[in-house]
C-alpha cells in the first residue's frame, strides 16, 4: 500500500482535531432522519430534512465549535434555501466534509440479536465520488449489543473484517477513515460488562486493521463511552465514566491513531456532555480527543424548531449552547 499519501491523511486528522472543536454528526439516515421528524410532527419530506440541515449547517458561528460534519448522501448533494452547496457553504467556513459510507446494519445469520453493517459492495467507486463532492473524511457504523451471549467472538471479528477493509479503501483515495464500532447503551449491564465488552471490541478491531495494514495516523476512532446499560440498576456516575473509558482506551488503542473523537449514543444530551468533560480531565492522552455527537448536539434544538421557520432563531441557539458547552468540555472545563 505505499501509493497512500499518508501526509495528506495525516493534514485531515489534524484539521478534524483541533483542540476546543468537534466533529458534529448529520448523518442520520432518511430512516433516522423522519423518526426524529415523526416524533415531532415534522413532514417526513426531503425538504424538510433539507430545512433542518440548513439550520445546523449554515448556522453562523458554528465553525467556531465544528471542524468537521459528517453528512449523508441527500445531503451531500443538497443546498441553501438559495441554491448554494451545503458543500461550498462549509468549505467556506472552514469546516472539512465527512460522509457516512456504510449502508445500515443487517441481521448477522447464525447469530440471533446481532448485526453485521453493509455498504462494502460498490464502496470505491462511491468513495471517489463523494471525493469528488467535496468529502475528506467517511464514517461507517458497526454495532454490538450487550446481552448474556452477546457480542459474539464471531461478530466482533466479522465486523473488525469490514471496518478495516472499508477503511483501506478511504485511505487508498486519501479519504480519512473514521472508524465506529458503537457498543450500545441498551440493556441492564453494569460498567464492569461495558467495559470487558468495549475491550474485546477495540481489541479485535485493532487487529484486524493491523491485519490489513491501515495507516493508524490517518484514522480517526468513534467510539462509545463505558457505560453502564440504560436500564442498570446503579449506573456509575461521570467521573467513573471517565476513568473507566480513559483506561479501555488506553489499553486498547494504539498512540499513533489519529484521533479519537465520541459518539453520545441515546445519553441525555447533558450526560453526554458531563461524562465527556470528565474523559478530558484525564488529558493530555496519547492521542488527540473530540466530541462527534449526533443527538446530544441537536435534540433540543430540533424539538425547539419542530419545523416552524418562526422557531429557527431560538433553536439555532439552543444548538449553539451545546456546541459551546461541549467545547468547553473538551477541554475539561465544565
Ligand atoms: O453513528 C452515530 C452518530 O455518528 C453519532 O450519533 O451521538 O446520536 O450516537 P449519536
Amino acid at each position: 500500500m505505499d501509493h497512500i499519501e499518508i501526509e495528506k491523511l495525516k493534514s485531515t486528522v489534524s484539521k478534524m482535531m483541533i483542540d476546543g472543536k468537534g466533529v458534529l454528526a448529520a448523518d442520520e439516515s432518511t430512516k433516522s432522519c423522519n423518526a426524529r421528524f415523526q416524533s415531532l410532527g415534522i413532514p417526513e419530506t426531503e425538504e424538510e430534512r433539507r430545512r433542518w440541515r440548513e439550520l445546523l449547517l449554515c448556522a453562523p458561528g458554528m465553525e467556531e465549535y465544528v471542524s468537521g460534519v459528517i453528512l449523508y448522501d441527500e445531503t451531500i448533494r443538497q443546498s441553501d434555501s438559495d441554491g448554494k452547496l451545503f458543500t461550498e457553504i462549509l468549505k467556506e467556513k472552514g469546516v472539512l466534509i465527512g460522509i457516512k459510507v456504510d449502508e445500515g446494519l443487517q441481521d448477522y445469520i447464525g447469530h440471533t440479536g446481532e448485526t453485521v453493517t453493509m455498504g462494502l459492495n460498490g464502496l470505491p467507486a462511491r468513495v471517489q465520488e463523494y471525493k469528488s463532492l467535496g468529502a475528506t473524511f467517511a464514517k461507517w457504523r458497526a454495532a454490538f449489543k450487550i446481552s448474556e451471549f452477546t457480542p459474539t467472538d464471531d461478530a466482533i471479528r466479522e465486523n473488525a473484517e469490514l471496518l478495516a477493509r472499508y477503511a483501506v479503501i478511504c485511505q487508498e483515495h486519501d479519504i480519512v477513515p473514521m472508524v465506529e464500532p458503537e457498543v450500545l447503551l441498551d440493556g441492564t449491564h453494569d460498567i464492569e460488562k461495558a467495559k470487558e465488552v468495549t475491550t474485546k471490541v477495540l481489541k479485535g478491531l485493532f487487529e484486524s486493521l493491523a491485519k490489513h495494514h491501515v495507516h493508524l495516523d490517518g484514522l480517526i476512532l468513534k467510539t462509545s463511552m463505558v457505560l453502564s446499560g440504560k436500564d442498570s440498576e446503579n449506573r456509575a456516575d461521570a467521573k467513573t465514566v471517565g476513568e473507566y473509558t480513559v483506561n479501555v482506551l488506553k489499553e486498547c488503542v494504539p498512540a499513533e491513531v489519529g484521533g479519537v473523537v465520541f459518539l453520545s449514543g441515546g445519553q441525555t444530551p447533558d450526560e453526554a456532555t458531563e461524562n465527556f468533560n470528565e474523559i478530558a480531565k484525564h488529558e493530555p492522552l496519547p492521542w488527540k480527543i473530540a466530541f462527534s455527537f449526533s443527538r446530544a448536539i441537536q435534540n433540543d434544538a430540533l424539538a425547539t424548531w419542530a419545523g416552524k421557520s418562526s422557531n429557527i432563531d431560538l433553536a439555532r441557539e439552543a444548538y449553539m449552547e451545546r456546541l459551546k458547552n461541549n467545547s468547553l468540555a473538551d477541554k475539561g472545563l465544565l
